[in-house]
This record gives C-alpha cells, sequence and structure tokens, in this order.
C-alpha cells in the first residue's frame, strides 16, 4: 500500500508536524486548511501502521498528539473538515481471522486529558450540558486487550474484540477459557435478561515477568509489555494455547441492557453489581468524587501508585457517575461526552540506537546492551537498554544507528519494541557479537540447546565481582557496604578472588581500599562478620548456583543437615525433591562437581560461615508443619505470614501436596489449591484459625503493621 520511499515522506512529515504542534495556536485559515491536510495523510499512514500491519512506527502519545493537532485545528476552522478525516471514524483492528459480530451499541474510545487543566475543561462541559455539580466516579484504565462480554438469561453468550466500534471479532471459545470471566452469572436475580458489558484482558506484571523469563529461557523473544501479550494471546488460533497463559479480565462498563429499566442507576453501583456476581472489577481502587478538584487529586494519587500497581495502567478513567445523565450527554463521532480518561506520562519513544556494548553476567552470559541517545521516558531518563540476546538482535534486525521504538512498562526493564526500518538511510551497521570475553579474553562458548554466549573461565573477573556483589546482596548474605564498586575495589587489589576470602580480610586491609576511612571500614568488616549465621538457605542462594533462586534454595535446604550433604548427592535423590527438575538438579550437580567450588565451600567454612541447617529455629511450636495459604488474609500479605510460620519452625509452601498439614484459606480462595485440598485430604482452616494457632507466640496488633498501608491497597 505505501512504498518504502513514501513511507520514508510519511515519517519524515511525521516529525515536521510533531515539531510544529505547539505552534499551531496562531494559524491562519489557508495554514490550518494544509496542516489538516497533511495531518490527515500522515495519521491515515499510522492507523495502517497500527491497526493493519500490528507494527506502529511511532510510540501512542506521539499518535494522540497528531490525533488531538488536527482535532484542535478542525475544532477551530469547522469549514476545513472533511467527511474522511481520521477524526470522523473509530480506526479498526480487525485481522479477518475470526467472524465479527456487531456490538449491542458502539464501542467508542476515550478523549484524553494529559493536564490538570484539560480534566477542568472537561468538567466545564460536562456541568454546562447538564446545569449543574455532578459526580464522578474515577478508575484505573487498563493497559489491556477491549472486550465485550454478552451474558443473555445467565449464561455467558460471546466475547468480541472492539473491532472498528461497531463490529467485532467473536473470540468467545478464547475468552471462555479466562478463569475470571464467569461463565454463569445471576443477572436474572436483577430483572435483566441480557447485558453487554465492557472489559479488558490483562496479564498482571508478574505473569509478564514470568512469561517472559521462560520465552528467554526457551530462546524465545521476550514480549514488549503486558497489553501486547494479552492483546496477541486472546487472538490467537487455539484456544488451548490460549489457557496455558494466565490471563485475567476485568470488567468496568455495563454498556447494554434489556430491559432498560433494570439498568444500574449510578456508573459505581453497576461496577458493585458486576463484583457481586463474581466479575473482577476496579471496584476497591475506584473512587466517588464530589467535584473534579476531588478528581484530579485521586488521579495525582494514582500517578505514584501506578508502579506498584500489579497491573498495567496508563491512566484513570473519569466517568460521569450518574447514568441517568449519559443520555444528555451524548457522543461525539469519537468518544462519550460523559467519560474522559488522564492519560499518565507516555512509557515509549523513538530515538537512536548508537552503539552496543558486551555485559558479562554472573554466570558468565554476555548480554548485548544497547547505548542510547537519552530520552525521557515517563519521567526517567533512558540511555540504556538490554538487546537480550543474539536472536533477539536477528529477530528485530537491530542495527546501530538504527531509530527505535522504545518502551519502558511498569517496573520492567526498558526494551526495544521495535525497528523503524521506514527510517532507515542505508549508513546503519550491523551488530557484531564477540567471539571472546570483553573481560577476560576467553574464548566465548554457546552450549547445546542455548541462545546466549557464554565465558566459562571461572576466574573471569567480571564473574568475580558480580558473584562477589550476589553473596552480599539483601536476600543473600545481606553484607551492607558490599556493592559492586566495592567488590571490584577488593578484586582488583587482590584481596578477595572468591567469597570464601571475604572471611579473612581484616580491617587493616579495608581501609585501604579508595574512598574508605576508619569507620567505613569497621562497618563492612561488621557487616561480614554478621553475614556468618545468616543459615544454610541463604548461603544456597548467595553461591549464585545456576538456576537456584531463593525458593529452590529454601527447598534444598530443607532436604539437607549441611551444605555438605550435596556434595555426593545423586541426580536422582536432588529430583526427588519436589519442585526440583532436571535442569535445576543438573546445575547443582555441575556446581558441586567442580574442585573449585568445593574449595570455596571450604574456605567459607574455615571462615566460620555457619553451613549447616538452623536447629534452633526448627525446635519452634510448628516444627513439622506445613502451611499453604490461599486467597487474601485480612491480618497480612501471604508472605509476612508465611514468614511468622518459618519463625515458628514450620514450613512455608506454594503448593498444596500431601505434605501440606493446613491449607489456610482468606477471601476469594484460589481454586485450584481447594480442590487439590480436598482430593488429597489435607486440613482447612480459615484465618481466625490460623490467627489463633500463632496467637501465644506473635504479637496479632504488630503483624503486618507496616505492610498494611500498601497491603490495603493492592
Ligand atoms: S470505559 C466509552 N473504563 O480504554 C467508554 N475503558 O481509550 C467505554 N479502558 O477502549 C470505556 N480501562 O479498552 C473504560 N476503566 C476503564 C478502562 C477503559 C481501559 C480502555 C478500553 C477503551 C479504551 C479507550
Amino acid at each position: 500500500m505505501y512504498t518504502p520511499e513514501r513511507e520514508r515522506e510519511l515519517i519524515e512529515e511525521t516529525k515536521r508536524l510533531l515539531s510544529l504542534i505547539k505552534s499551531l495556536d496562531k494559524v491562519s485559515l489557508s495554514e490550518a486548511q494544509k496542516l489538516a491536510e497533511s495531518l490527515r495523510e500522515v495519521i491515515r499512514y499510522h492507523d495502517y501502521k497500527y491497526y493493519v500491519q500490528a507494527s506502529p512506527v511511532i510510540s501512542d502519545y506521539e499518535y494522540d498528539q497528531l490525533f488531538r493537532a488536527l482535532k484542535s485545528l478542525e475544532k477551530r476552522y469547522p469549514q476545513i473538515i472533511t467527511p474522511d478525516s481520521p477524526t470522523r471514524r473509530v480506526a479498526s483492528d480487525i485481522t479477518g481471522s475470526f467472524p465479527t459480530v456487531e456490538h449491542y451499541s458502539p464501542m467508542l474510545s476515550l478523549d484524553n486529558a494529559y493536564t490538570e487543566e484539560e480534566l477542568r475543561d472537561f468538567d466545564r462541559r460536562v456541568r454546562e450540558i447538564v446545569g449543574r455539580q455532578v459526580s464522578y466516579s474515577v478508575e484505573p484504565k487498563y493497559d489491556g486487550a477491549g472486550i465485550a462480554l454478552v451474558y443473555e438469561n445467565d449464561l455467558f453468550k460471546r466475547g468480541a474484540t472492539r473491532g472498528d466500534g461497531e463490529t467485532g471479532e467473536d473470540i468467545t471459545p478464547n475468552l471462555r477459557t479466562i478463569k475470571t470471566i464467569p461463565l454463569k452469572a445471576e443477572f436474572s436475580r436483577f430483572g435483566i435478561k441480557l447485558i453487554e458489558i465492557r472489559g479488558e484482558v490483562l496479564i498482571s506484571k508478574e505473569e509478564f515477568r514470568r512469561i517472559n523469563e521462560e520465552r528467554l529461557e526457551e530462546g524465545l523473544p521476550p514480549f514488549a509489555n503486558p497489553r501486547n501479550a494479552s492483546a496477541g494471546s486472546i487472538r490467537l488460533q487455539s484456544p488451548a494455547e490460549v489457557a496455558k497463559r494466565k490471563l485475567e479480565a476485568v470488567v468496568y462498563q455495563i454498556s447494554y441492557v434489556d430491559p432498560p429499566s433494570a439498568t444500574p442507576k449510578t456508573h459505581y453501583e453497576g461496577i458493585k453489581l458486576l463484583s457481586l456476581l463474581g466479575f473482577k472489577t476496579p471496584l476497591k481502587d475506584m473512587r466517588v468524587c464530589k467535584n473534579i478538584e476531588e478528581v484530579i487529586a485521586y488521579c495525582k494519587e494514582w500517578e505514584q501508585k501506578r508502579e506498584k500497581y500489579p497491573y498495567e495502567i496508563d491512566g484513570m478513567v473519569i466517568k460521569v457517575n450518574e447514568r441517568d445523565l449519559y443520555d444528555l450527554l451524548g457522543f461525539t463521532s469519537h468518544h462519550p461526552r460523559w467519560a474522559i480518561a488522564f492519560k499518565f506520562k507516555p512509557k515509549q519513544a523513538t530515538t537512536k540506537l548508537i552503539s552496543v556494548v558486551f555485559q558479562v553476567g554472573r554466570v558468565g552470559t554476555v548480554t548485548p546492551v544497547g547505548k542510547l541517545e537519552p530520552v525521557q521516558i515517563g519521567g526517567v531518563t533512558v540511555s540504556s537498554v538490554s538487546l537480550f540476546n543474539e536472536d533477539f538482535i536477528k529477530e528485530k534486525d537491530i542495527r546501530i544507528g538504527d531509530t527505535v521504538l522504545v518502551e519502558r512498562a511498569g517496573d520492567v526493564i526498558p526494551y526495544i519494541v521495535k525497528v523503524i526500518k521506514e527510517a532507515r538511510t542505508g549508513e546503519e551497521k550491523p551488530i557484531e557479537f564477540p567471539k571472546e570475553c570483553p573481560s577476560c579474553g576467553s574464548k566465548l562458548v554457546k552450549l547445546p540447546g542455548e541462545v546466549a554466549w557464554r565465558c566459562i573461565n571461572i576466574g573471569c573477573p567480571a564473574q568475580v565481582v558480580l558473584r562477589l556483589k550476589h553473596w552480599g546482596s539483601r536476600e543473600a548474605m545481606d553484607i551492607r557496604g558490599l556493592g559492586e564498586a566495592t567488590a571490584k575495589a577488593l578484586y582488583e587489589k587482590g584481596f578477595v578472588k572468591d567469597v570464601g576470602d571475604l572471611y579473612f580480610l581484616k580491617v587493616t586491609d579495608l581501609v585501604r581500599l579508595p574512598g574508605f576511612a576508619e569507620k567505613s571500614a569497621l562497618n563492612l568488616y561488621r557487616a561480614i562478620e554478621e553475614s556468618k549465621t545468616r543459615g544454610l538457605e541463604r548461603v544456597l542462594y548467595g553461591l549464585g548456583i545456576r538456576y537456584v533462586g531463593l525458593t529452590t534454595a529454601k527447598k534444598l535446604a530443607q532436604e539437607i543437615e549441611s551444605i555438605w550433604d550435596l556434595k555426593d548427592m545423586p541426580l536422582e535423590r536432588i529430583l526427588r525433591i519436589e519442585g526440583i527438575g532436571e535442569v535445576v538438579a543438573r546445575s547443582i550437580r555441575e556446581f558441586f562437581s567442580r574442585e573449585e567450588n568445593i574449595k570455596v565451600i571450604e574456605k567459607l567454612e574455615r571462615g566460620g560461615v555457619k553451613l549447616k541447617r538452623d536447629k534452633a529455629r526448627e525446635e519452634g511450636p510448628f516444627k513439622g508443619l506445613t502451611f499453604v495459604f490461599t486467597g487474601t488474609l485480612d491480618c497480612c500479605s501471604r508472605e509476612k505470614a508465611g514468614e511468622i510460620v518459618e519463625m515458628l519452625g514450620g514450613i512455608f509452601s506454594n503448593s498444596v501436596t500431601s505434605k501440606t498439614s493446613y491449607l489456610v484459606v482468606g477471601k476469594d480462595p484460589g481454586r485450584t489449591k481447594m480442590t487439590r485440598a480436598k482430593q488429597l485430604g489435607v486440613k482447612t482452616i480459615t484465618e481466625e484459625e490460623f490467627l489463633k494457632m500463632i496467637e501465644p507466640y506473635v504479637d496479632l496488633k504488630q503483624i503486618g503493621r507496616e505492610e498494611n498501608k500498601i497491603g490495603a491497597l493492592f
């Protein structure tokens, strides 16, 4: 449809228009006409790239800027509006792989506000039409894939994508696999025969990270953001594949009710009704605000909380609460006048890839890291980005000098979503992977079945320094003051070659480190001394055995008396430990079969580091008891409850097995754990019963006190 040359021109034109946007206020009618034509052309092009090719070349924010510029020109000079202007319709995302269905009411998008002033303007317009002050309901704007669900006679009848707003794609079989979409909901109790509900399919940040880690381990390219992951997932052709991804659906708008008289009076009541019937809704994150200033304050509060929220959100949605006013306020061709989205700072931007450096990780993996022309994303300057591995670079065809679209999604690390190939000049250079380790110069190897190049020299300085840093990290031996810089200095001075050497350091050595004085040297010395008794599981984690994270370290520590038990433990025996698979078990064997690692452990022992299981802890009142938790607890988070169990000598686990003593059931318990407990005859107890059990040993009033501030919100 567009030749490469035309695409380059349109991108150049996009840049020019974006740079003009701030000075559009002063344009004359004839200038406005020319600009509007140009804007329409580039917007059509970007619609095509986004919706048809699913391969946008600008960020959503930049697109929005163009769209708004066109709208504002057309508003000032209505005579320049053309019937085919992109402002007159909703862009489509229909791919043609699913049957289409008509929505019961058009699925429009929301108008956007980026500033407080724009929110006040929205409120002014609403009040002008209504003739009085109205209250607003405010909730998160989820960044996933929009859906419309229809229930008839209490049964889930069909689910569709947004499509062009009038018709969407029927993806019912895929949506049926999502556990948060009830297949039956008793709407009839409220006199509702048929209802259409709007919502969003989401992937939590945690699940997103898990999927991406898995994909990286398997050598697949990671997803750019949770939104892409969910949008791609609901359009998979196999519902069985969809079911494998932990998708969730949240519903946030009732868009059609039959009979209309059964419609809840306010938006808030509507959401309450949906929650009551078993849907996942924004209810606990919603607030009804009396006026726009309250709305603004609430939006700002959420802009702070956004990073900690388990789902990706890109703003807040403000809706007039009284649904009676919807008709009066009506719609424009593009969006309803009774709602607006307050958008947070954008998380995507385009910039240039200047160069690539290669970093050696703790286990020798060589990771390419792109250096970028610094760019602001969501209030943070981004100047470097992981390129993961050689396959990622090949797949995306990334070259030095390329213009790239970068995203910083949530607490996820910056990511190159794509290369803007249309902006290439021919000067771009391919990225050459090194043959030798950039730290020690030894030859890099690619092990069978792996995607990453690795340096297998155990004495490689980069790896040694990172292993020291990891040993001192908070989750491992928690040695305050042993950061990367100190680790590097210790290595370079020749004081420390492995973690065992730390325990033979003298204060007189430490004062010789750059930037150290007597006091800091003494502090570090003490921190190292204190770390000696952190316990077996921290040691196992701290050693940095490949694939042995905290959870695995804990499982291992529960099975052995001393670290030496692992030295000759056969593979089959390791594999019998619950939750430890082939890859992990082999890695443990490999670690303990290396002479140099055994020497380090011996050195740790000589240095006085405790390598045996903590008996005192296990003598606690919960000795021999395993607890699993499900659902939300009132007292504290599940992790906190787990800590208490461990403190009392019990075992805290995440999965129900025949060894489980109690399944503690909180609010909204997970079905899997409940069913498994029933099958295995595991005793279930309530939170209250659990609290009774711990009451003699713990001050209940203290539990989760620090946590509650956050815990209650999420
Ligand atoms: S209400 C006409 N509420 O944002 C109003 N939409 O840009 C119907 N979205 O297509 C939408 N969170 O996919 C609404 N709490 C929320 C939302 C939300 C995310 C999405 C939705 C919509 C898009 C509009």
